[in-house]
């Protein structure tokens, strides 16, 4: 299997779990890709969609993954499979808006959510990309089976 992680940060923290997570896939016998500009050219229904994104200013999306959502509006993603993994801070009354931003809009274009969606708060994960890693581990087993 193949995954298309798609990144949204302003300050890297989401690129460091996508990149422990794509170390994770590559142990388990998998292919993949960081996109740190995430971009529509990148879809390919055959791959697993991974969205990691962090929330910014008052429950926004990353600017560098902003125009990613947007064009995904246009498209019709049935057929679509998906995981998103969301990092916030839950100090915040709009604690991984981004993440519950992208569940809606991947939900209405028909994307097929392989689990419920990870919500890190880095208050209590100083270290996110540790128990991304350990509930990514655990998905892969009960969606592939590997
Ligand atoms: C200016 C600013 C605004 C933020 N706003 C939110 C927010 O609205 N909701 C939330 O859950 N987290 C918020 N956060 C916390 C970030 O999502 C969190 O620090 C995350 O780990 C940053 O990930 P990144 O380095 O990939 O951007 C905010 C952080 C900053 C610095």
């Amino acid at each position: 299997m193949h995954f298309d992680i798609m990144v949204g940060s302003v300050l890297g923290a989401s690129e460091y779990v996508a990149e422990a997570i794509l170390v994770s896939i590559i142990d388990a016998g998998h292919t993949g890709e960081c996109h740190f500009e995430p971009c529509v050219s990148a879809l390919n229904k055959d791959n697993i969609l991974l969205i990691c994104t962090s929330t910014h200013g008052a429950g926004d999306l990353p600017d560098n993954i902003v125009a990613y959502a947007k064009a995904l509006q246009h498209k019709d993603l049935n057929g679509f499979n998906a995981m998103i993994i969301g990092l916030g801070d839950s100090s915040y009354d709009t604690y991984c808006g981004a993440a519950m931003t992208m569940e809606t809009l991947l939900v209405e274009k028909g994307v097929t959510l392989l689990s419920d969606p990870l919500h890190i708060d880095v208050l209590h994960h100083p270290i996110p990309e540790d128990i991304a890693v350990e509930w990514f581990v655990e998905q892969l087993d009960k969606v592939i089976g590997n």
